[in-house]
């Protein structure tokens, strides 16, 4: 009894050391994946508008999003027809889910993946982070839609 519990213990140590040296070895780009779990929306400029992107599994959310997991905001939109992320907006989609969100009037000029706001899709609360604009897909007009925020 008293060897198993050693042993349990040691596993339990191995295993949250490996956490923070893992994210510490790992490059930027590893990290920002590890950092994405679970479900999340991604706020993508699309060149032409903007588009708020569901995604129930953030670790696999590289593809066009379809109707129904797709909300365009129609709010504080620039001369470009983006929107302008940095102040509080929302976004009712078409499953009638409202995500709504507050991001910092500085958040472009902070490092890539840190923390820049929050959103709540009603029902849950998430953590905005400043994306490093990847392409995450291109569009039915050819139009490359890039992360320029992700909640998680
Ligand atoms: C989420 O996507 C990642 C990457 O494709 C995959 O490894 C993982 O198993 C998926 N998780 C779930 C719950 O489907
Ligand atoms: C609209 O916003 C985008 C992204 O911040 C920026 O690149 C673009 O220059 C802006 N366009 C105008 C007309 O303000
Ligand atoms: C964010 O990442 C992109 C892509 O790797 C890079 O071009 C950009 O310089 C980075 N921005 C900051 C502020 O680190």
């Amino acid at each position: 009894m008293f060897f198993s519990k050693l042993a349990t213990a040691a596993i339990f140590l191995a295993t949250s050391l490996a956490g923070p040296l893992g994210a510490v070895a790992a490059s930027s780009g590893e990290e920002h994946q590890l950092a994405k779990r679970g479900n999340g929306v991604h706020l993508v400029n699309c060149v032409t508008y903007s588009a708020l992107v569901y995604c129930a599994n953030d670790s696999n959310c590289n593809f066009n999003p379809g109707a129904g997991n797709e909300c365009i905001p129609r709010d504080h939109l620039n001369g470009s027809g983006l929107e302008v992320w940095e102040q509080s907006g929302s976004c009712r989609f078409d499953t009638g889910t409202t995500f709504s969100w507050t991001i910092q009037s500085n958040a472009q000029s902070q490092p890539n993946f840190s923390i820049v706001g929050s959103g709540t899709n009603g029902a849950q609360g998430f953590t905005i982070r400043k994306d490093d604009q990847h392409v995450m897909y291109t569009d039915g007009n050819g139009h490359a839609c890039r992360s320029i925020y992700y909640a998680l």
